[in-house]
């Protein structure tokens, strides 16, 4: 079965032709612009700009993902949740598309894809398909911090998730408190990778909050991470980091006018020979610990048979070694990862989710396709 697969609910436009099958998915065809460059100037995503730029760029490339291709048997689509004028953009491009070719739509759940992105392969080979359930999923993105149990395709159960920021926003405002530029977690990882992890004791925010096991409907488990990034801040405030030169792999040193004092590195703070390595180690220690202890917590308590780590914050080394490195201490049949390349928003996922769902023909009439920006996954 081929599935397109559309995608434009942040800032990356992406479309991606899928051939699916029980035994994996090939991607055939992809395409993805990202508009990182332009929402940088602003220190994050402008949903204004977000959505005029997806207009601009959805048709050109759903006809260059198209070009040559077979018809698809199905449309994915993201229809939330996200920015309602990116979701907008791409389901107005697959209703037409639907009612032109008589091709049925699934709408489909933007998380529902992360998850699915571990089911890709790059460079056309065979991704497989999640195969042992229940699977838990830890779905850690810019706007999501959540744990989703999944019994079976398409059922989920949302487990736990962030009080106040999510994961990667956490990042990518502590990012921001150190001048770099949007989005914050791949620099702060990259940073991190030289740095102390145990150099600063920032705060592990509800580490040991009480789960209550035997609460109705199942325990439930959660994050904050508004308090870590207010803890940064004020770290920022009172000590100075300094800039190590040979261990600069984001060429700060010369980036900057050496005259201009930092605003991590004024003179009127506690001087520290802690470097921004360290704190970036630091912060990144705290975030990574706080999610991997309550997803072993999850699976001590749910014996899923695989556990999935997905969202844009699956790209962080240091997560990805974590987590895998505490669960085979827990007799797992899996531990499914996205390919790096996999982890961020893109098309390919979308088809991935929405061939569960083709298969089933649980399809929704073009005229009836409905964004919804804050659409919770295992939601109707
Ligand atoms: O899933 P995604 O592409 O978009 C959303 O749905 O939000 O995730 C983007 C998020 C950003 O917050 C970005 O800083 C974070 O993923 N991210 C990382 C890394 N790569 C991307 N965070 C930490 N370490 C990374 N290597
Ligand atoms: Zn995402």
């Amino acid at each position: 079965m081929y599935i397109l697969g559309i995608e434009s609910s942040c800032d990356d436009t992406s479309v991606a032709l899928l051939k699916c099958s029980p035994k994996g998915h090939i991607i055939i065809s992809e395409k993805t612009i990202s508009q990182i460059d332009i929402h940088k100037k602003y220190g994050g995503v402008v949903p204004e700009i977000a959505g005029r730029l997806h207009a601009e760029k959805i048709v050109p490339l759903i006809e260059a993902v198209l070009d040559g291709q077979p018809k698809p048997d199905a449309i994915a689509v993201t229809s939330g949740p996200g920015l309602v004028t990116g979701l907008l953009v791409g389901t107005t491009a697959a209703q037409t598309l639907s009612y032109a070719t008589g091709i049925p739509l699934v709408g489909t759940n933007h998380i529902e894809g992360h998850i699915h992105s571990v089911e890709l392969a790059p460079d056309g080979a065979i991704g497989k398909p999640i195969a042992d359930f229940p699977a838990l999923c830890l779905v850690v993105s810019g706007g999501h911090t959540e744990l989703i149990l999944t019994k079976k395709h398409g059922d989920y159960q949302i487990l736990g998730s962030t009080k106040d920021d999510a994961a990667g926003e956490c990042f990518d405002k502590v990012a921001k408190l150190l001048d770099l530029p949007y989005p914050g977690g791949p620099q702060i990882s990259k940073l991190a990778g030289t740095g102390n992890p145990a150099a600063i004791g920032f705060p592990r925010p509800m580490i040991n909050e009480k789960i209550n096991f035997s609460a109705k409907g199942g325990p439930a488990f959660g994050w904050s991470f508004a308090g870590l990034k207010t803890a940064a801040l004020y770290w920022l405030r009172d000590n100075s980091v300094i800039l190590s030169e040979t261990k600069d792999p984001l060429n700060l040193t010369n980036a900057r006018d050496s005259s201009t004092p930092l605003r991590f590195a004024q003179n009127d703070k506690t001087k520290t020979n802690l470097t921004i390595n360290d704190f970036a180690a630091s912060i990144e220690q705290a975030i990574v610990d706080v999610l991997v202890v309550k997803t072993l917590r999850a699976t001590e308590a749910y014996k899923p048979k695989t556990v999935i780590l997905a969202g844009g914050v699956a790209a962080n080394k240091k997560l990805r070694l974590t987590l895998g490195d505490k669960l085979k201490r827990l007799a797992l049949t899996s531990y499914l990862l996205p390919a790096t390349s996999y982890a961020m928003d893109n098309g390919a996922m979308i088809a991935a989710a929405g061939y569960y769902h083709a298969v089933q023909k649980k399809f929704t009439p073009w005229s009836e396709l409905a964004v919804d920006p804050n659409w919770k996954i295992g939601d109707p």
